[in-house]
């Protein structure tokens, strides 16, 4: 063990919880009646169908449950089943997919299903270990669907439980992974209900046990929480030092060729593959240096260069810093195709590009 990891996980694995209310509850029986009173009414939690569970465990694994929220519906009425989402083009998955971000969820999510109707007659695989070989699916997302579709008895390690399981257990060092605390985690998860259990720590989590300021006055677990005793909980677990990220500086080309837009299709692998984007230059060209550059990039006649205003995209490991002008031109290089405002709609754009669309359209008015 850790030297600096205060010695009580041994006992709590093996006692019971006990606190003023209810001197025999354990931990997973403290956690579900506190679920149950006070959970979070959101969308999936409606949803018996193994399915519709899935789709929304791959949503909820990079994006805050409002916007999943707010975006589930949609998803779910684009493709009902998952005969729907196999049969679909890639490119209709990714558009229904339009500024959820990390688009190789959407990219997964379609090849899983295509694997789920061939292989699995339409159903999907009923546990964690066979969730697990489907792209996409991790350990995370593989038992949080096991658990929540299928009732089996796995902890969903996502960054919020490990911390709550950092807490109660008292370990301070950083987690090089959430799968650190695996062991400690699958001791407490109810039998019975393993999908609510997993469900009460991630509210608990986003609600109570935050990673600032934790709310330990109102924690229904406070009273077996090492770090809350501790009176500094916010210190556990020690955050690892944060990824450097590369800065890339882009010259993002918004340019009106005979009243159209020009837009490119990403490589289908790598960083957004598959989506659509403005041409772009790296990295930042000055104004009276860009339209020699354009040239040579082989657009023709270059001009009328108008400033948009920059704007920055950070993703896991790199940033964009972008650089938008607005510009015409009488002839581009042939992997550019020409959007009017409608196909400038219909397809799938990154966020991070959302901004110079919407320059584009007002241009085209
Ligand atoms: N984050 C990941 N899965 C979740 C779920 N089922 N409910 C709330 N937040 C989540």
């Amino acid at each position: 063990m850790a030297a600096d990891c205060i010695d009580i996980a041994a006992i709590f694995l093996q006692f019971p919880l006990c606190n003023e209310r209810n001197r025999s509850m354990t931990f997973s029986d403290e956690m579900l009646r506190w679920y149950d009173e006070n959970k979070r009414d959101l969308p999936w939690r409606h949803e018996t169908d193994p399915y519709r569970i899935w789709v929304s465990e791959i949503m909820l694994q990079q994006t805050r449950a409002e916007t999943v929220s707010r975006r589930y519906a949609d998803f779910l009425a684009r493709f009902p089943t998952v005969f729907d989402l196999a049969q679909a083009p890639e490119e209709d998955v990714l558009k229904a997919w339009e500024g959820l971000g990390y688009y190789a969820r959407a990219r997964n999510l379609h090849k899983a299903a295509k694997i789920i109707v061939r292989q699995w007659n339409g159903k999907l695989p009923p546990s964690a270990e066979q969730l697990r070989q489907l792209p996409g699916v991790g350990a995370y997302a593989a038992c949080s669907v096991a658990s929540i579709a299928f009732g089996e008895a796995v902890p969903a390690l996502d960054a919020n439980l490990a911390r709550v399981f950092s807490r109660v257990i008292g370990r301070r060092e950083p987690l090089a992974s959430p799968a650190d605390l695996y062991p400690e985690a699958l001791a407490h998860v109810s039998q019975d209900r393993p999908g609510d259990f997993n469900q009460a720590l991630m509210d608990l989590g986003a609600t109570i046990c935050l990673p600032r300021s934790p709310k330990c006055g109102i924690c229904p677990i406070f009273g077996s929480c090492a770090a809350g005793q501790s009176g500094t909980p916010e210190d556990f677990p020690e955050k690892a030092p944060k990824p450097l990220r590369r800065e890339i500086q882009r010259t993002v080309l918004v340019v009106l060729l005979n009243g159209k837009v020009l837009i490119r299709q990403r490589p289908s692998r790598g960083l957004l593959g598959g989506l659509w984007e403005f041409p772009t230059l790296e990295p930042w060209f000055a104004p009276d240096a860009l339209l020699g550059e354009m040239t040579r990039a082989g657009f023709l006649a270059p001009r009328q260069l108008q400033e948009l205003p920059p704007a920055a995209h950070t993703f896991t490991h790199l940033v964009w810093r972008m650089h938008g002008v607005l510009l015409h031109c009488e002839g581009a290089p042939a992997d550019l195709q020409a959007a009017d405002v409608a196909l400038l709609n219909a397809v799938a754009m990154p966020s991070a590009l959302h901004i110079y669309r919407k320059c584009a359209m007002d241009a085209m008015k």
